[in-house]
């Protein structure tokens, strides 16, 4: 596989259930080596959209294809995808050994290599040395963990991970949120992962695609739909005899200045925009002109979280 080479194209997927229409016009495609972030509110349409591009169900209008297999082949599908379901269950009175050497025996191969294949695995998500414990006595970390080493079991160009870090402490979501960034990364497979995390979203995710009532409001990589709420922020905090000088500075520049009554030295910059491609060029100047002015200059960040703000912004007014 080629990094950027399309792993998924879907065109104008919708669903409809009964009279409930829960997906409308999904069009999208995932480079290899890429991960997407589903986003949107309960009930957005984000499920029905991994079940359509699994071949689970099938979608009432459009059609799609895996590493250049159409939807009307479900079966060649099947064979290169990993899928990590909202729920799976997992026999309790098996270890993970058992388990995954079981369903490795699936892709035709011996018990042996079988075996090794699934200790490897077990290894990759971090579970080698559990690999003979019963998965009853696994926490709800390591089950996901184990799922997720059997999305790989395949080798797949896609996998699929349904709010797969639903439920996990911060750490063993961090360390989750790594696995997904190997697999994307040292795998070169296309991930579409569902979270209702943002801040994950926005460190892990090259794409994004906001859903709200089975409608995309939003998409297009990470740091696009952004930006695409029109205001740059930055927030600069100096050394606090330097504050006069420095909210002077910036305020004769064309930024909206405010100071932070919480932080000596913290200034608040703000900057409407609708261009994401000045960001770079706003960042340098602000600097440039506060160097130059001899401003002695702490710390300096770009405001954290914005998806979370075009998020809300776009999904106003659902009940979840
Ligand atoms: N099998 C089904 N039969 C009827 N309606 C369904 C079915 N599955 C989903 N729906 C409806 O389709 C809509 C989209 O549901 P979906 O599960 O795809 O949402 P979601 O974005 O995954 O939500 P969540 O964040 O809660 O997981 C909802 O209104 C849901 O009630
Ligand atoms: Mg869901």
């Amino acid at each position: 596989m080629q990094a950027g080479e399309k792993v998924l194209t879907a065109t104008q997927l919708g669903m409809t259930y009964g009279q409930r229409q829960a997906l409308r016009g999904l069009s999208f495609t995932l480079g290899a080596g890429r991960i997407l972030g589903f986003l949107g509110p309960n009930g957005a349409g984000k499920t029905t959209a991994i079940r359509i591009l699994t071949t689970i169900i099938e979608p009432t209008t459009g059609s799609f294809s895996v590493a250049g297999i159409d939807s009307s082949d479900p079966h060649g599908i099947r064979q290169r995808i990993g899928v990590l379901p909202e729920s799976l269950g997992f026999p309790g009175r098996n270890t993970a050994l058992e388990y995954l050497t079981y369903f490795g025996e699936h892709y035709g191969r011996s018990r042996t290599e079988s075996r090794d294949r699934a200790l490897s695995l077990l290894s990759e998500v971090g579970l080698g040395g559990r690999h003979s414990s019963l998965i009853g006595s696994y926490s709800r970390g390591m089950r996901q963990r184990l799922g997720i080493a059997r999305t790989l079991l395949g080798d797949p160009q896609v996998v699929f991970l349904d709010e797969p870090t639903l439920g996990l402490d911060p750490r063993g979501q961090q360390e989750l949120v790594q696995i997904i960034q190997r697999i994307a990364r040292e795998r070169g497979a296309g991930v579409v992962f569902c979270s209702h995390q943002l801040a994950e979203v926005e460190s892990v995710c090259d794409d994004v695609i906001i859903l709200n009532e089975g409608q995309v409001v939003a998409d297009g990589r990470v740091e696009d739909v952004t930006a695409r709420k029109g205001a740059v922020r930055f927030s600069v905090v100096v050394d606090p005899p330097y504050v006069d000088e420095a909210v002077r500075v910036l305020q004769s520049e064309r930024f909206t200045v405010s100071r932070d009554p919480q932080v000596d030295g913290r200034i608040e910059v703000e900057l409407g925009t609708e261009d994401p491609d000045q960001t770079l060029e706003i960042r340098r100047e602000l600097l440039r002109s506060l160097l130059a002015a001899g401003v002695d200059i702490v710390a300096f960040t770009n405001e954290a979280s914005r998806l979370e703000e075009v998020f809300l912004s776009l999904t106003e007014g659902v009940a979840s």
